[in-house]
């Protein structure tokens, strides 16, 4: 069989309003309207790692509800294999997401259906030969850690996306989960959140991504959004990743695009850092137009944009 890309993760329905800025607590904006857009954490990585090329299957839950049914067949229509694809009776995970001019966004995830994944669906999965398995944090804690220590017991490579950090986790769990982690990855926000769990202090990126690469044991690559990524390894080396500079329209999903982008070409074979560079040049391609997965690139427009950079 050959290799496949596992992603364990949360689908959600976007409803995305554009802002002049985002509402602060207690302010009310006004929108002109909303757009019902294809989201999740987890099926947006899905996406980004097909699209650029990976065999990828999908585990998780949607509602039976038209959201689901929406959902599911966007998923399908992907190439993704949805099998283990669970529909519950529970709605549909539902994102309301506000997108300041600049680009900037801030969520609210009713998690729905996605509050229920277990990662019993994993059964089956480890016999197609998978290689990459993909978690973030928008289904059960338990159900993710569960998730990594079976792909690591089956000698899959394990992608941990800290978003959003777990609200209520102490650093003991924190560490039963990165205890079956390959490789962390946090924007800045969750950099910063994830030290603090763990006891450490937070400065500047590099020093805390360092700080938390040797109290975990793990290589931590952390997104700088424009100023492009960081990797740390275990052994404290620090290697950095320019963006391709561009006029973002919405980042949202960007995050999303580089993990799922990073998990097809690691699966491909590509060493860490031209699979990280190839990850990045795609997520910036993601902030270009409206919406979580409406630039998400295909692998020839990442070439072509990469040759372009140059
Ligand atoms: O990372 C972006 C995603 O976060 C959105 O699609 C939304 O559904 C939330 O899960
Ligand atoms: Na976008």
């Amino acid at each position: 069989m050959a290799a496949m890309i596992v992603v364990f993760g949360s689908v959600n329905v976007d409803l995305v309003c554009k802002v002049a800025a985002i509402a602060k607590p207690g302010e009310t904006v006004l929108a002109p309207g909303y757009q019902q857009l294809s989201g999740g954490k987890g099926a947006n990585q899905a996406v980004a790692a097909a699209r650029a090329g990976g065999r990828v299957r999908f585990v998780g839950a949607v509602g039976r509800d038209a959201f689901g049914d929406g959902e599911a067949g966007t998923l399908e229509r992907e190439g993704i294999d949805v099998s283990a694809l669970a529909r519950l009776d529970e709605p549909t995970g539902c994102a309301f997401i506000s997108v300041a001019s600049d680009g900037e966004n801030a969520i609210t995830v009713a998690s729905g259906a996605n509050r229920a994944v277990s990662a019993g669906q994993l059964a089956g999965t480890w016999d197609a030969g998978s290689t990459v398995l993909v978690l973030q944090m928008e289904l059960p804690f338990d159900e993710t850690v569960a998730a990594a220590r079976e792909g690591r017991g089956a000698g899959a490579h394990v992608l941990l996306n800290l978003a959003p950090v777990p609200q209520g986790v102490d650093a003991g769990r924190l560490k039963d989960l990165l205890r079956s982690t390959d490789l962390l990855i946090v924007n800045e926000h969750e950099l910063d959140e994830a030290a603090t769990i763990l006891g450490l202090q937070p400065g500047e990126p590099e020093e805390t991504a360092r700080a938390v690469a040797d109290a975990t044991e793990l290589s931590v690559l952390a997104t700088l959004g424009g100023a492009g990524a960081l990797l740390v390894s275990r052994e404290g080396e620090a290697t950095r990743f320019q963006a391709p500079r561009i006029e973002p329209v919405d980042t949202t999903g960007a995050g999303d695009t580089l993990c799922g982008v990073l998990a097809t070409g690691l699966e491909a074979g590509l060493a860490m850092p031209e699979a990280i560079r190839r990850a990045v040049a795609a997520a910036s391609l993601a902030c270009l137009s409206f919406g979580a997965r409406s630039a998400m690139p295909s692998a020839r427009r990442i070439d072509q944009f990469l040759a372009e950079a140059r």
